[in-house]
């Protein structure tokens, strides 16, 4: 059934592991993802951006991940991932979305607070629950640049917590989003301290890890094999993220590589058969990787088979 990510994460707190969060924007990703969920037998989130709202529309994704629901009987939390705005919170619940981000982490600390409010406010009303962000995330966020991290404050993120009441809070410890989180020659590195010191003086609160693709570099060897150009990617070392979920880390989310393994099977379907045009034949080979990275993640990132 569709769910809020409430007893999700009390449930990943207590048993030290995390739900992974995979965005969606068309039905063969849907189904990759439900499917590599449903094969391990873990519960999911399903996030769309304000991206793929525009690309899909809200009722075509709604109705879409009712059917998985349907179809699979696991436990589906429906999630606005980077939410702008109320405006943007507001379509999203009315379109029967059961979590809704919103993304305030570019504001100064008393504007993300007093927006942050607003939203919990209204989402809380409509039995929603909210996810906030504190400290800002290098690289791209939607239409949000940011050259540098700003790691959250530990300090500042109890106050945020006490003074919003929303109910999980993605930090900043170092990932970031897209296929080149790190330079070539950088060791990989998260802020573990910040991390523990968080969940220390926030006791049981879940906590949000955006940006936490892990960049197989066999996969995008693979692109690269059949004609894609991508060049220096790196990711968040799988170890790491499976440290992090054993924390108080209750969400993981993950696009990239997604997006990474889709290509990569599409794009062998093309090199290998220049004769086919039948888009089930790449759509589906782009649906079966993704199932593979989900069951993968399951198993190896997040800790959650067998947890419904
Ligand atoms: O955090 C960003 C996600 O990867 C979604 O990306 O805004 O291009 O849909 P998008
Ligand atoms: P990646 O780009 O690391 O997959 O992060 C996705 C994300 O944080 C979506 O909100
Ligand atoms: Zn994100």
């Amino acid at each position: 059934p569709l769910v809020t990510t409430k007893e999700m994460f009390k449930k990943a707190y207590e048993g030290g592991y995390a739900i992974g969060a995979f965005n969606i924007n068309n039905l063969e990703i849907l189904q990759g993802v439900v499917k590599g969920a449903k094969a391990k037998n873990s519960p999911v989130i399903l996030q769309c951006s304000t991206g793929a709202l525009k690309y899909a529309g809200p009722k075509y994704l709604r109705a879409m991940v009712e059917a998985a629901a349907e179809e699979t009987g696991i436990d589906i939390a429906l999630h606005l991932d980077h939410g702008p705005d109320l405006d943007a919170v507001k379509l999203a619940i009315a379109s029967g979305f059961t979590s809704v981000m919103f993304d305030g982490s570019h504001y100064d600390f008393e504007e993300n607070i007093r927006k942050t409010k607003e939203v919990v406010e209204y989402a809380h009303a409509h039995g929603v629950v909210v996810e906030a962000e504190l400290g800002v995330l290098a690289g791209v966020e939607d239409d949000v640049v940011a050259a540098e991290h700003v790691y959250t404050d530990p300090d500042q993120a109890v106050e945020f917590v006490e003074r919003t009441g929303c109910d999980s809070l993605a930090i900043a410890i170092g990932t970031s989003h897209g296929a080149f989180k790190f330079p070539p020659d950088y060791e990989p590195q998260l802020r573990f301290d910040i991390l523990e010191e968080i969940q220390r003086k926030l006791p049981n609160f879940p906590i949000v890890l955006h940006g936490a693709s892990a960049v197989d570099p066999e996969t995008v060897e693979m692109c690269n094999k059949f004609g894609g150009n991508i060049a220096n990617a790196k990711g968040i070392p799988v170890e790491m993220l499976r440290k992090a979920a054993s924390m108080a880390v209750c969400k993981i989310n993950m696009d990239t590589d997604l997006r990474l393994a889709m290509t990569a099977a599409i794009r062998k379907v093309f090199a290998e058969n220049p004769a086919e045009f039948d888009p089930r034949k790449y759509l589906g080979a782009g649906r079966d990787a993704i199932q593979k990275v989900v069951e993968y993640k399951i198993e190896n990132v997040l800790g959650s088979a067998n947890r419904l």
